[in-house]
């Protein structure tokens, strides 16, 4: 096992060791005696939807961000985010920068090394295709974008099982903050109109005829 192995496997350990306590606490909670699922933590629907609705102003100051407690003295000394995103390349939704960019074009380094200086990114660079039903473009699910942030273990195994396909994701659960939207919409940019084509991001093939449900490949009267 190698340094990179070592610190992924652990920190996979204590992520489900959290999540098991988590899923207990739930449970004993609602007084329910079965296992636990394997499912994401999720706070609710997705405030961040502006399908659902539009907020009145974005990058507010810490204390009046209501993510941030304004009766927390620290709070206030963190810089505005006005001030800290200036000079970063922007976009046009959710907090207006386009984090993506700002790391390729190297204005940002995530502090990897905070708990230990030889630590480096594990980066994987491969990308999912999940073929979607409907007439909108495939998805793409990049994982170099995400692993440039991210560890394994923030996806791997509560959110999605670690294999193509295997996992059911649709959009009602985007939008309820489960699979994709754990983060998209809520950390990272949202789902709007204007985000549609950034995971729908493969045209479908020139011959892609809808699927036909199994009622009416059945239909005798055809
Ligand atoms: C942001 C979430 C996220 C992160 C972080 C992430 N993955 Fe994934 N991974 C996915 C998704 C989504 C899929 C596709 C699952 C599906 O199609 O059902 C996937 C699929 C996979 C697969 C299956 C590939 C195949 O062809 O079957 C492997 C292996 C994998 N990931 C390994 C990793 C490793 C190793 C890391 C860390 C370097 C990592 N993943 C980080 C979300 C993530
Ligand atoms: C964060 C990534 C993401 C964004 C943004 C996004 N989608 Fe999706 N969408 C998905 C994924 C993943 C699926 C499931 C694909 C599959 O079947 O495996 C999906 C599925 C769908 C489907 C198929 C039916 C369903 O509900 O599963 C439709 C239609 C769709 N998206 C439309 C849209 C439209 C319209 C937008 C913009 C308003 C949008 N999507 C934005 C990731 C996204
Ligand atoms: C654990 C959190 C997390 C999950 C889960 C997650 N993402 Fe992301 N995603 C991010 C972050 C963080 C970024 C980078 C910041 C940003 O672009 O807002 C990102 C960026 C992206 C990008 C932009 C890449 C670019 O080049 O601009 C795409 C596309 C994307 N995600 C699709 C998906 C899809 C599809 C899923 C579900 C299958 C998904 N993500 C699940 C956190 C997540």
């Amino acid at each position: 096992m190698n340094q990179k192995t070592k610190a992924i496997s652990f920190s996979c350990a204590v992520m489900m060791a959290a999540f098991m306590w988590n899923a207990q606490s739930h449970a004993t909670e609602a007084g329910d005696k079965e296992a636990p699922l394997m499912v994401a933590e999720v706070s609710g629907p997705n405030t961040f939807n502006l399908n659902l609705k539009k907020p009145k102003s974005r990058n507010l100051p810490p204390a009046e961000d209501g993510i941030h407690d304004p009766e927390n003295e620290a709070t206030h000394s963190l810089q505005h985010p006005l001030e800290a995103y200036k000079g970063l390349p922007t976009s046009e939704f959710g907090n207006y920068v386009d984090w993506v960019k700002a790391l390729d074009q190297g204005k940002l380094r995530p502090r990897w090394d905070r708990a230990d200086p030889n630590d480096e990114p594990f980066v994987m660079d491969l990308d999912i295709v999940r073929p979607v039903k409907a007439s909108v473009p495939d998805v793409v699910f990049p994982h170099r974008q995400h692993t440039e942030w991210l560890l394994c273990s923030n996806c791997h195994p509560a959110i999605f099982v670690p294999q193509r396909l295997a996992n059911q994701i649709s959009m009602s659960a985007i939008l309820l903050g489960q699979k994709c939207g754990v983060c998209h919409g809520k950390v990272s940019f949202p789902v709007e109109t204007k985000t549609c084509r950034k995971c729908h991001s493969k045209p479908k093939p020139a011959d892609w005829q809808p699927p036909l449900s199994e009622a009416t490949l059945k239909n005798p009267w055809k």
